[in-house]
């Protein structure tokens, strides 16, 4: 008896928060503080915000819940929970699949998450050893282009990067996650908190840059657009990849899945819009295109922290605290797999995150080199170099085709009473939750999928242009 209860604690997080910490610390990564800044740049802004936020709302927020239910409810890693649950439903065990799918997810976006963690880590060393100090925005800038262009250095940071998770992981997610998410949001928080009030007080360029995030110009918005901020609603939250459900199995059955899934969702929403906030009035404070691309955060961030007193000191410890970001993002990519892996077979932890790191390192060189060796046109996908189409095929691809199934899973498959009981919730919430998962939420992906890869591209193909 006493065994049993041992067991089952080791198995749930310790402390109730503890579920909010990781789902946050996984949410919250590169995708708020380098990615959103950028692609919002790159698709124009105001309107991509709008859609972005809307799919938070309409997509995100259910299916986080649905994730975290369906975790709880299975109780194993997603692959081997999907299967039972679909069991207990009667339906095909190539549900399956989803856990697949979300392996496969989890494995390429960690081979680029990876090398783009590995810029905050030079960029860390850069900022403390003051190499930056008395450059101009443009030397800083072509400072960011010639470490993309140097294939060496950026294999040693994806290396010393994957070393990190691995150890992470190894160690087990609880004892590396649980102390360090605690200090590690409140300090990232704080640190955004001073460039922002930076940029409000000194770039000059504070309400363009608001208005670039916020005001709303419906011609600007592509299918594509609409397609980038659907798939980022995904990206930022953690969803479509099983992650979430990988760290429900570890929530305990009192904890409220509603309370814990909005908490999530509000914070990384959050932090996505003060990294913007703080981003695009430096932009345009310092001539910078707000499409310039992925250097967007390392090249603003770091000519506001040149200027301000102490800069040297605060920006080392900003792109620190990126890093640790990455990394808690970084774990639950992983996490899922590796938990599989030791479930299924008998081999031990650490020598399944040896293996698992070593085949995602391998493949990350292919994003290293998307940047230097194949950033030609000869080396593209789908003119696409590496980097893009990986990235372009998870986020908007993949996970969202995940977060479909898990909603329609959630929705349709799962017993009503069942999932009903995970959520305990009042009535009336619980109808709405389910009317989004059956239908509002597939409707939205399906007909952005629909939109973004048949209609638009077949336009274009037959010579008719237009939106
Ligand atoms: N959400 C993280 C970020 O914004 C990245 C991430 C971690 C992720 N785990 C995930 C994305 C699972 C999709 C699926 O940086």
């Amino acid at each position: 008896m006493a065994e049993q209860q041992a067991a089952l604690t080791a198995q749930t997080w310790t402390h109730r928060w503890t579920f909010v910490l990781a789902a946050a610390g996984s949410a919250i990564g590169l995708g708020n503080l380098w990615k959103f800044p950028y692609i919002t740049g790159v698709n124009g802004g105001g309107a991509f915000v709008l859609v972005y936020l809307i799919c938070i709302a309409v997509i995100g927020l259910p299916i986080m819940m649905a994730e975290t239910a369906l975790g709880r409810h299975g109780r194993h890693s997603p692959i081997v929970s999907m299967r039972e649950l679909a069991r207990e439903s009667g339906v095909s065990k190539w549900w399956g699949a989803v856990g697949w799918l979300g392996a496969l997810t989890g494995f390429l976006i960690l081979s680029f998450y990876s090398v783009v963690a590995g810029w905050a880590i030079d960029y860390t060393l850069q900022m403390f050893s003051g190499t930056f100090q008395g450059m101009s925005a443009a030397e800083i800038g072509s400072n960011f282009d010639s470490m993309l262009a140097n294939p060496v250095q950026l294999t040693l940071w994806h290396s010393i990067f994957m070393l990190l998770t691995g150890l992470v992981i190894a160690r087990g997610v609880h004892k590396g996650l649980e102390s360090g998410v605690r200090v590690m949001m409140p300090a990232l928080m704080a640190l955004l908190l001073v460039v922002l009030i930076y940029s409000a007080t000194s770039s000059g360029h504070f309400m363009e840059g608001l208005s670039f995030l916020f005001s709303f110009h419906p011609e600007d918005l592509s299918w594509d657009a609409v397609l980038a901020a659907m798939g980022h609603a995904f990206f930022t939250l953690s969803l479509g990849m099983c992650a979430i459900m990988a760290y429900g199995a570890y929530m305990p059955k009192k904890a409220s899945i509603a309370r814990t899934a909005s908490s999530v969702v509000l914070l990384d929403t959050a932090i996505a819009l003060m990294a913007g906030m703080a981003i695009f009035p430096l932009v345009f404070a310092n001539g910078m295109e707000p499409g310039a691309g992925p250097g967007l955060l390392f090249v603003t961030l770091t000519s506001a922290f040149v200027s301000l007193p102490g800069g040297q000191m605060i920006g080392g410890l900003f792109f620190l605290l990126v890093v640790l970001a990455a990394l808690s993002s970084a774990i639950s990519l992983v996490e899922p797999t590796v938990a599989w892996v030791v479930e299924r077979f008998s081999i031990g932890r650490a020598a399944a995150t040896v293996a698992y790191c070593i085949l995602v390192w391998l493949f990350g060189l292919g994003t290293v080199f998307s940047f230097n060796e194949w950033s030609g046109e000869s080396a593209q996908l789908f003119g696409m170099t590496f980097f893009e189409f990986i990235d372009y095929l998870t986020a908007n691809i993949t996970l969202p085709l995940g977060g479909l199934l898990i909603a329609v899973f959630a929705g349709w498959t799962m017993k009503r009473s069942h999932i009903y009981k995970e959520l305990n919730i009042p009535l009336g919430a619980f109808n709405l939750w389910r009317a989004m998962c059956r239908v509002v939420a597939p409707i939205c992906v399906l007909t952005i999928f629909y939109f973004s890869t048949i209609e638009e591209p077949l336009m274009e193909l037959l010579g008719i242009t237009g939106k």
